[in-house]
Formats: C-alpha cells, sequence, structure tokens
C-alpha cells in the first residue's frame, strides 16, 4: 500500500510544473530504501546466525532496523514537502513577476495611447482652425472678385450703352427735323409712323438705362409679405403683350416676404425675354407657382426658340446677349436679386423653362 510521497533528484531551480510529477515516486514504510536485497540480505544473516541468536535478540534487532527505517522515510517525507513548498514559492514570485511586467507595459502602452490621442485631438482641432480659415479666405476672395468682376461690366457696359444710346437718339434727332418741317400740316398717318418710332427708340433708351440701374444699383431689400401672382399680373401690365402670344397665369397664389420692386423687375426681364424668344410665332407663356413646406417655386415656360447648348453656361453672364439690342444685363440683373432673397434660378431647354426656387423662412 502507498503511504508516502516524495521527489528523487527535485531541482529547486526549475519552475516548470510538468517537471515535478515525473520525479515522483512511492514509498512503502517496510521497504528500506537500501532496497530489497539488503533487507533480504539481513533476513539471510540472522538466518545464518539463528543457531547461535535468541528470538528475542531477532525481536529487538527488527524493531531497531524499523524505527531506522520511519526516520529515514520521515526526513524523506520532510525533505519532499519543502521541496514543493520552495518550487510553489518560486512558481508565485514568477507569475508576481509576470504581472508586475504586464501592469508595467500596459501602464506604458495606456500613456502613449493617451499622449497619442491628445496629440489627434491638436492636430483635429487645428485642421478645423485652418478649414474655417480658409473658407472665410475664400468667401471674401469671391467676394472681391465678385465685386472687381462687376465693376469691369460696369466699365464695358457705359462704352457699350454710349454707343447703343447713340442709335436711338440718332432717329429721335432725325424724326424731329422732319416733323419740324411739316409745320401746320395734320397729324396724318405719315406722321403717326414717325411718331411710333421716336417711341420705339425712347422705349429701347429706356430700357438700356433701367437694365444698367438695375444692374448696378444694389440697394438693400425692402421685404413685405406679397402675393405673387399680384407682383407677376402688375410686371405683364408694364410689358406689351404681342396679339401672337398668349399668357397663362398661375392658379394658384402665394404669400411670399419679399421685395415687390425688385420681384417686378425679375418678371419683367423674364417675360420680356420669352417674348423675344417666341418672336413672331404664335406661342405661349406659361406662369406656376408651387408651395411646398420649405419653398417656394414659380415657372416661366414659353414656347419660343430655347438657348443653343453652348450658350447655356454664358446666359448669367454680364453682358452676354444675343439681340441686337440687348444690353445682356437682364438675366445677371435677375440672378442677383434672386440671389439676395436666398433663391436659386436656372433655365432649361425643352420648353425653355426658367425655375426660381425661393426659400420659405421660420420667422
Ligand atoms: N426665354 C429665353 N429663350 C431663349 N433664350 C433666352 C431666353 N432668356 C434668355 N435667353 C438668352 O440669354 C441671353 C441673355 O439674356 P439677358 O436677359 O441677360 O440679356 P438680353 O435679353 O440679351 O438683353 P436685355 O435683357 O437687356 O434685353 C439672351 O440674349 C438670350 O440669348
Ligand atoms: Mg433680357
Amino acid at each position: 500500500m502507498r503511504k508516502y510521497l516524495y521527489r528523487k533528484d527535485f531541482d529547486e531551480k526549475d519552475a516548470d510544473p510538468s517537471n515535478a510529477p515525473r520525479r515522483t515516486i512511492f514509498f512503502h514504510p517496510h521497504k528500506s530504501s537500501l532496497g530489497e536485497s539488503s533487507v533480504q540480505q539481513q533476513k539471510d544473516d540472522i538466518g545464518k546466525k539463528s543457531n547461535s541468536i535468541s528470538i528475542d535478540d531477532l525481536n529487538n534487532e527488527t524493531q531497531k532496523n524499523s524505527k531506522i527505517n520511519d526516520v529515514i522515510t520521515k526526513k524523506l517525507f520532510q525533505d519532499s514537502f519543502s521541496a514543493i513548498e520552495a518550487f510553489n514559492d518560486r512558481k508565485m514570485e514568477l507569475i508576481y513577476k509576470q504581472l508586475e511586467d504586464e501592469k508595467k507595459l500596459s501602464e506604458e502602452l495606456n500613456e502613449k495611447l493617451h499622449e497619442n490621442l491628445s496629440k489627434i485631438a491638436k492636430a483635429e482641432s487645428e485642421l478645423v482652425k485652418k478649414k474655417n480659415n480658409l473658407e472665410l479666405e475664400l468667401k471674401e476672395k469671391t467676394k472681391k472678385l465678385v465685386e472687381s468682376e462687376r465693376l469691369s461690366a460696369i466699365g464695358e457696359l457705359s462704352s457699350r450703352v454710349s454707343h447703343d444710346l447713340k442709335n436711338p437718339l440718332t432717329v429721335i434727332k432725325g424724326t424731329v427735323g422732319i416733323l419740324k418741317l411739316r409745320k401746320g400740316m395734320p397729324i396724318d398717318d405719315f406722321v403717326m409712323k414717325r411718331l411710333e418710332l421716336m417711341e420705339a427708340s425712347i422705349f429701347r433708351m429706356t430700357h438700356q438705362i433701367d437694365g444698367v440701374l438695375d444692374y448696378v444699383q444694389h440697394t438693400p431689400l425692402d421685404k413685405k409679405d406679397e402675393s405673387l401672382k399680384q407682383i407677376i399680373e402688375n410686371s405683364l401690365q408694364l410689358q406689351k403683350i404681342p396679339e401672337n402670344i398668349r399668357v397663362i397665369l398661375p392658379k394658384k397664389d402665394s404669400i411670399y416676404n419679399c421685395d415687390r420692386v425688385k420681384m417686378e423687375v425679375v418678371m419683367g426681364n423674364l417675360l420680356l425675354n420669352s417674348i423675344q424668344a417666341i418672336g413672331l410665332e404664335k406661342g405661349q407663356i406659361l406662369i406656376e407657382i408651387v408651395e411646398t413646406p420649405i419653398a417656394i417655386t414659380i415657372t416661366i415656360q414659353d414656347s419660343g426658340s430655347g438657348v443653343p447648348n453652348e450658350h447655356l453656361q454664358k446666359i448669367f453672364d454680364p453682358l452676354f446677349t444675343t439681340k441686337q439690342e440687348g444690353t445682356g444685363l437682364g438675366l445677371s440683373s435677375v440672378q442677383s436679386i434672386i440671389d439676395q432673397h436666398g433663391g436659386i434660378i436656372d433655365l432649361k431647354n425643352n420648353p425653355t423653362t426658367v425655375t426660381i426656387t425661393l426659400p420659405k423662412r421660420s420667422s
């Protein structure tokens, strides 16, 4: 029967626990560590001496041997136990050291992580600052560019207007001269024709001057709640609508907070463009108002010739015109007024449709 457990050739420095069990042997209390053969030897010796030694002596000798065995066993057990203890202590020491190292490493990593995170945050805020500065710079430069474009357009415009005004003025001057010669004569068809010529020249000059003023004057908006349908009707009354053109007004109306006079300039210019595009053909101009919770859309659709594709990008540029008597300021002024109201305008072909989108404000 197994009674005691001890480890033979135990190496205290070897912390690998997997080596320890392999060194375990089992000890039987009645077997000497000297081995089976030496006990047998003793018994044989006793047997040989049995003729001269008494039974008591034999018993005494056996008891003595047994005591020696007990002492040896006890000693081996104690050695083995302290070796296991030492092994466990060493193992725990190594585990603690490993844990300590790992803790230190994780603290270092944490510190580095914090350092990197604050570096990233700093870099991010610098980027945001740079982006804001760039945006501001871009805004200022765009403003300056627009202003310088406007100034150079005004310069070009002045020379063009001076030139354009000369033609109708010449017509007026000549007609006045002819009419003077007819002093005392009745106002017949001949005179009426000359008067109409003068009227057309005056209209042309007024249009030129109005166009320049609309473009040059950058007055602040005078906004009130206005009926958009009313604005459209007012603009129509200021235009001469030829007989060949039918104008279809919007069925629905919308009230919008805007500058009435400026919005009438917008509608007047767009109507005139449509009338000019239709020309002498039979045609129509369809005007609609659509209101959504966030915006109001006004569309002006005409059955005219449309804009050639190569011109589509230029029609809102100041001074761009394809007309003999145009200033090329109409759409440019319209865009600037819509812009002032926070809206957008665009023109598409087939059929030619100008769309104005005006935002609704919560206020
Ligand atoms: N409804 C339209 N149909 C076809 N072309 C158009 C229309 N509206 C504008 N355009 C084109 O865009 C150009 C620029 O228009 P804009 O109103 O700015 O100037 P204009 O009409 O030429 O001159 P002004 O407005 O002084 O009479 C026009 O010359 C024309 O070629
Ligand atoms: Mg025009």
